[in-house]
């Protein structure tokens, strides 16, 4: 089969002919029909992600159909169309991942390929309303998204700031605070983005790089109940300002680097929860799922690329300039 391999960071992914892959006890073999980016695909490929390993098949996001699976699993599932949960090992703990926690494509191989054998427990039913690209655009940042909207508490007569909406996670997490009823507001460095979002159905829309983006939001709406955030940086220190007393800022990365100057005066007096958030457990990849179906959620997809252009697919992310997922299409849409 054809695979995007890691051979060495700072360069392109190389495509590779590789074996298939053998089914272990527990596992399932998936023909993958698409695969999708995430920001951490980029960070490993510049060498910026712990426990780096070369010979890996990178990617953690994909969707396919079952082709054959291992000793211990019902055959019912040869032949289904599924979407695979990238986080594996999460544990027994719902507060917390387990030390064996670990993201498909780096150690193990992921998504970038034709064919990929994982846990059956990590196999889930593709929501029938999406299609391939779209199923492949949910997993990862579907999961961070799901956990960081419900650990921000929104709920349906809540006022939410998403930061970064050009975001994978950012922009589904719009789409989950809106399906839960809540009233979004944006930020972006492009004009273009924030235009988007309004359409999509943004209540407000800001240019974070505008000086006095923070008194056009307070002028505008007041303090706001939740604030998801994946960008951090100097930028951070605006969030506690926006924050409303009890309100909860969930972070789930850090793109502008570490926060800093943090007014913990605006933490204690306004009662603030400051929150961290990564991926989620399986129990919030199904509820998760379960929304997704419920309110017809489909992915926002920027751009498809072919598995050979896989590194076209890279500098699209290092650009910056998409508003989406970029996704990878694998083995023919009608195959
Ligand atoms: N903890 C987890 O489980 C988890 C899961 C997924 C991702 N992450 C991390 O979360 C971050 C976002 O991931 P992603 O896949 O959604 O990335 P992405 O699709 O590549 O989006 C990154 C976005 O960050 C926004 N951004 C950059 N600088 C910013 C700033 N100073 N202020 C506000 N927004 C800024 C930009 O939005 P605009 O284009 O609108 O300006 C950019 O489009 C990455 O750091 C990633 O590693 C963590």
């Amino acid at each position: 089969m054809k695979a995007a391999v890691l051979q060495q960071t700072h360069h392109p992914l190389v495509i590779e002919q590789r074996e298939l892959p053998d089914v272990s006890e527990g596992q399932v073999l998936i023909r993958l029909h698409a695969a999708a980016l995430n920001r951490r695909d980029y960070w490993i490929t510049q060498g910026l992600y712990p426990g780096i390993r070369t010979g890996v098949i990178q990617g953690s996001d994909g969707a396919g159909v079952v082709e054959a699976v291992g000793e211990g699993v019902d055959s019912d599932w040869i032949g289904r169309q599924v979407i695979i949960n990238p986080g594996l090992e999460w544990g027994e703990n719902e507060q917390f991942q387990s030390e064996q926690f670990h993201i498909l494509g780096m150690p193990s191989d992921g998504t970038f390929a034709e064919s990929i054998c994982v846990p059956a427990s990590a196999v889930f039913e593709k929501p029938a309303h999406l299609n391939w690209h779209h199923a492949a655009a949910l997993p990862l940042a579907g999961v961070t998204a799901f956990r960081a909207v419900s650990r921000a508490e929104v709920k349906g007569d809540s006022l939410v700031l998403i930061n970064g909406i050009g975001g994978g996670v950012a922009l589904l997490a719009m789409q989950f605070c809106m399906a839960l009823g809540a009233r979004v507001l944006v930020t972006s460095s492009s004009e273009t983005k924030l235009q988007r979002a309004l359409e999509m159905g943004a209540a407000g829309a800001y240019l974070y790089c505008q000086d006095d983006w923070v008194k056009q939001v307070l002028g505008d709406h007041g303090m706001v109940d939740a604030i998801i955030d994946g960008a951090g940086g100097t930028g951070y220190r605006n969030l506690l300002q926006l924050a409303g007393p009890g309100g909860r800022i969930v972070n789930y990365g850090a793109t502008a680097g570490p926060a800093d100057r943090v007014d913990l005066f605006k933490v204690f007096w306004k009662q603030l929860k400051l929150i961290g958030s990564t991926m989620g457990s399986p129990a919030d990849f199904e509820q998760m799922l379960l929304l997704v179906r419920e309110a017809k959620i489909e992915p926002i997809v920027d751009s498809v690329f072919s598995l050979e252009d896989v590194n076209l697919a890279l500098a699209r992310l290092a650009e910056s300039t998409q508003f989406g997922k970029v996704v990878i299409e694998i083995n023919g849409i009608n195959s």
